[in-house]
């Protein structure tokens, strides 16, 4: 690669990672949510995000529309762009992480692995991957942006659970069926495996 990491040496900080989360009365960790567009991602990473706030705690959602409109601007839906895409929030993931941060974030993240990668550059028990569980019908009879109806009209190419495949995940955290829950039950189930973790 162009920009080896030759000649580039690892300034040591001088304000821990812990010294941060005791500032902060909570430990840091990325809650990852995965799972189809209309899958609700972001409605509970936003619901999670704003109940953990009101208890105090210092949170940052990173959502895939939103990145999508700076730092990956650049990047397509082809499979590389998207592996890509990932492996950009999983470093800034981790960078918010060592900042003292609850991170959530709520990309498709089809790939198992790029989750898997995204996984790997955190120490164990920090990366929490949940599966935001709903079905393709029901997804796209969601259709909240209407692209799964371009993507049917051959408007948009590689449209995951289209024509671009998204992989579950085997062993996540937690599995919320936003289906059969509704938003403050999904939200209960992500803060009871949250609340045991981010104990100072
Ligand atoms: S990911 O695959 O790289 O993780 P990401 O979460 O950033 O995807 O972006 C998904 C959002 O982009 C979807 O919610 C949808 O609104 C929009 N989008 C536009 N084109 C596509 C496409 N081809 N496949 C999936 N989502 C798309």
């Amino acid at each position: 690669m162009e920009n080896s990491n030759r000649n580039i040496i690892w300034q040591p900080t001088r304000v821990s990672r812990q010294q941060r989360e005791q500032l902060n009365n909570h430990k840091a960790c990325v809650l990852w949510f995965t799972g189809l567009s209309g899958s609700g991602k972001s409605t509970l990473a936003h619901a999670v995000e704003e109940a953990l706030h009101q208890q105090g705690c210092r949170t940052f959602v990173l959502d895939g529309d939103n990145i999508r409109h700076g730092l990956s601007s650049d990047l397509t839906f082809n499979e590389a762009d998207r592996k890509e895409n990932i492996r950009r929030i999983g470093e800034v993931a981790k960078l918010m992480m060592e900042a003292g941060l609850i991170v959530i974030t709520a990309f498709i993240s089809p790939f198992r692995s790029d989750r898997a990668a995204v996984r790997q550059l955190m120490p164990a028990g920090d990366f929490m991957e949940v599966y935001c569980q709903a079905s393709l019908e029901t997804c796209e009879n969601r259709d909240v942006k209407g692209l799964y109806k371009k993507a049917r009209a051959g408007l948009i190419k590689n449209y995951t659970g289209i024509d671009s495949p998204y992989e579950a995940p085997e062993q996540p955290e937690l599995t919320v069926d936003t289906e059969a829950l509704d938003l403050s039950q999904s939200m209960e189930a992500v803060l009871r495996l949250l609340t045991p973790k981010i104990k100072a």
